[in-house]
């Protein structure tokens, strides 16, 4: 809703707008919308709401009460959408967005589609009506269940209707990942094994389970961050370039990266990955609990808060450089930072006082604190020939300002005009799925071994950075 509400801000809603909300309890149109604007006026990002805008606003939410189960809910939701398409002129366009647990996905799917309000799929720009549906994550929870979810959502749309959220994709750093790339010449001949020596990617958050104990006891931080936001960070950063900005031109390169991913034998697997659990610990000096004193946690839960693997991507582009990615809960600092590391000059021709001239690092800063930076060797000034590392720094911000749009305003958007190059695909959703279930695989096989603990506040288990250390590397500190 505070999406919706600052697309309005920016004027980039049709006058005709409506959403309809629809849920089991009872309830006017004028206390849903009560309840709305409460909800924007807390987590909007422009503040205060404007009482003018919201005025207008508020005249297209509506509010349709039933149950998912119930046929009469669909009957009722349609005559409502049929009066909106006579009153506001919605032309019989619908977006629905299950904002639902995925088990409820086929009962409103197969609802929707016996009460009529499918169209089958039309041609953005043909004028003819469309009908389109966004899933939330997650999209389900191992290969075997995604494709269930898939199918059942394939029984009703068409997979040209099907826009799954992912995000991360929506944040405007992560689009620019595309533009930084493709829309200059001097990164692109360097983005190769010729010249990379390896690449760190780092999901790192200070936030605790935040009361979603339940959930995390399914979940954990590899299907709750790797498998998804992780994995298109890593796609973006080591895709071809596509041939257009089409969804399917730019989503076809992102599967080939998934197809390409290493390991997949179980014996890789232990060789490759570390889970971790956070422990009690101080997060910004205040003291804050194990994940298993967490609510709704297992005493002696097993279930991973941390994770760093090193990846391959087994093509001709990137064959023998590592990338090593790494996400986690209860860590030092929030930052999302993809860092390519250059290799080391061939000759050492200047003498650095540790012995070694500093790679080249080229970081982009995702959040907080969007923007890139390249850092380099100098020449601190004086008569001694004395090396500095110092960096080239953009800023977002400073260059500008910081109200950014949020994910959801462009996906939201973007769904509403049936530009799916920012939803991941079915074929997407299940190669990633089809990667982490093989990292499943090799923990069931030793169930027995608790994940390794880390103190909440620091950078993970000192498994991860022995990963690092085999390697003759290190983790960067962001
Ligand atoms: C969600 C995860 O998808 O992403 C959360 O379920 C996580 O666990 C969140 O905290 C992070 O999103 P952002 O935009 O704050 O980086």
């Amino acid at each position: 809703m505070p999406a919706l509400y600052n697309l309005a801000v920016s004027r980039s809603l049709p006058s005709g707008f409506a959403v309809v909300g629809v849920a089991r309890r009872e309830k006017s149109h004028d206390a849903f919308r009560a309840e709305m604007k409460e909800g924007v006026s807390s987590f909007s990002r422009r503040k205060p709401i404007d009482p003018a805008l919201w005025q207008d606003f508020e005249r297209g939410i509506s509010y349709v009460a039933g149950t998912f189960e119930n046929p009469k809910t669909y009957a009722d939701l349609r005559a409502h959408l049929e009066q909106l398409d006579g009153e506001r002129g919605t032309a019989k366009n619908r977006l629905f967005y299950l904002a639902v647990p995925p088990a409820e996905f086929g009962v409103i799917m197969k609802n929707l589609k016996e009460a009529g309000l499918v169209a089958p799929p039309s041609t953005p720009g043909s004028g003819a009506p469309w009908t389109r549906v966004i899933i939330e994550k997650p999209f389900g929870h191992d290969l075997e269940s995604a494709k269930v979810l898939n199918d059942t959502v394939g029984q009703t749309f068409d997979e040209s209707q099907v826009f799954r959220i992912d995000h991360y994709l929506g944040k405007e750093t992560v689009q620019n990942l595309l533009v930084f790339r493709f829309a200059n010449s001097l990164f692109e001949p360097l983005w190769n094994r010729e010249h990379v020596d390896h690449v760190q990617i780092t999901v790192a958050e200070e936030i605790g389970v935040e009361g979603r104990g339940k959930f995390y006891e399914q979940t954990g931080v590899t299907k709750d961050i790797v498998e998804n936001h992780l994995m298109q960070l890593l796609c973006l950063t080591a895709m071809e370039p596509p041939i257009s900005l089409a969804a399917d031109a730019v989503r076809d390169e992102k599967v080939k990266v998934l197809r390409s991913l290493r390991p997949r034998e179980r014996s890789m697997v232990q060789e490759n990955v570390v889970r971790g659990q956070y422990a009690r610990g101080y997060v910004k000096g205040d003291e804050v609990p194990a994940y298993r004193e967490e609510p709704d946690v297992a005493k002696d839960s097993r279930i991973d808060t941390y994770v760093a693997m090193r990846v391959h991507v087994d093509n001709w582009r990137w064959g023998g450089v590592p990338f090593y990615v790494r996400a986690g809960k209860r860590l030092a600092r929030r930052v999302t930072e993809i860092a390519i590391q250059f290799k080391k000059v061939p000759h050492g021709l200047f003498r650095a006082p540790d012995g070694g001239i500093s790679p080249n690092v080229l970081t982009m800063r995702i959040q907080p604190d969007e923007g890139i930076a390249l850092r380099f060797t100098t020449k601190e000034p004086g008569q001694a020939t004395i090396l500095r590392d110092v960096a080239m720094d953009f800023r977002y911000g400073a260059a500008f300002g910081s109200n950014t749009p949020e994910a959801y305003e462009r996906l939201l958007l973007d769904s509403m005009r049936g530009e799916a190059t920012l939803f991941t695909r079915r074929d997407e959703v299940e190669e990633q799925w089809s990667y982490i279930d093989n990292v499943f695989d090799a923990w069931r096989a030793e169930a027995n071994a608790p994940p390794p603990l880390y103190a909440a506040g620091t950078w993970g288990p000192e498994q991860a950075d022995d990963l690092l250390a085999r390697d003759g590397r290190r983790w960067r500190r962001p």
